[in-house]
């Protein structure tokens, strides 16, 4: 279990993060939501490691990782960039990391993670010669080689559009089940995250609104902000959805 504990965190003087705790468990998939500068980012730095908290311990299995270095917690992140070198080919990225931790997974866990990712076929091309689906999917491999232990992913499906995203989805849902891997997946949309997570974190000044099921955050949003937000968004598709159907009557 990742714990975050009374964590505290101001930027220049300005709290972004104040007194913030939540517990996620084993193998569970939790969804990060929250307007533009919330602190969602910042949670996930924390988290690894990037950021030290002015106040309260992050904690993992029980053991304080608040003063252990990045490279140490085996927590991972996968940026919403990707970060992928892109002269070099998809396998080659995917195999980075392991230079510098060998053994962290054998050839056939290499093998079997680039076919559950479907990117067999994709190994030889260079990262410019990938669409966006594909370069998420090298992403995701480059990182889960490494064996973390959480994986943290920032607003990865952003930048891909409806089908690639829905596989994608799956595909990360899959992995964190076959792998128990603690995922926290940072979004600004809620559909995205309602259908992603076990469990959704709202962020709203600096604290927590909401940190429930999906379907509980729906049929009871603990306030005003969180149903606004969450209406609003899905407000937004559903116009989106009408004017395309609008367009192609036209
Ligand atoms: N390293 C930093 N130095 C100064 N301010 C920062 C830093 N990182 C984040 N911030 C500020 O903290 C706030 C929250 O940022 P962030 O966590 O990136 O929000 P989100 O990811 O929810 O959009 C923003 O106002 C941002 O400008
Ligand atoms: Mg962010």
């Amino acid at each position: 279990m990742l714990e975050v504990r009374n964590v505290s965190k101001a930027f220049g003087g300005k709290t972004i993060l104040r007194d913030l705790s939540l517990g996620i468990g084993t193998g569970e998939i939790v969804s990060v939501l929250g307007p533009s500068g919330s602190g969602k980012t910042t949670l996930l730095n924390l988290i690894l490691g990037l950021t030290r908290p002015d106040s309260g311990r992050i904690l993992y299995d029980g053991e304080d990782l608040t003063d252990v270095p990045a490279e140490r917690r085996r927590f991972n992140i996968v940026f919403q960039d990707y970060a992928l070198f892109p002269n070099l080919d998809a396998r080659a990225n995917i195999l980075y990391g392991l230079r510098n931790h060998p053994g962290a997974s054998s050839a056939a866990e290499v093998d079997a993670l680039v076919d559950l990712l479907g990117l067999r076929e994709h190994l030889g091309k260079r990262i410019d010669q990938l669409s966006g689906g594909q370069r998420q999917r090298v992403a995701l491999a480059r990182t889960l080689v490494l064996k973390p232990r959480v994986l943290l992913l920032d607003e990865p499906l952003s930048a891909l559009d409806g089908v690639i995203k829905e596989s994608i989805k799956a595909r990360i849902r899959q992995i964190a089940r076959e792998f128990r891997l603690t995922t926290l997946i940072v979004t600004h949309d809620p559909e995205e995250a309602l259908t992603l997570a076990d469990r959704v974190l709202v962020l709203e000044g600096g604290g927590i609104a909401q940190y429930a099921r999906p379907a509980e955050l729906i049929g009871r949003p603990a306030n005003g902000f969180v149903k606004a937000f969450i209406l609003r968004q899905l407000e937004i598709k559903r116009e989106n959805i009408l004017a395309l159907f609008q367009a192609a009557r036209a």
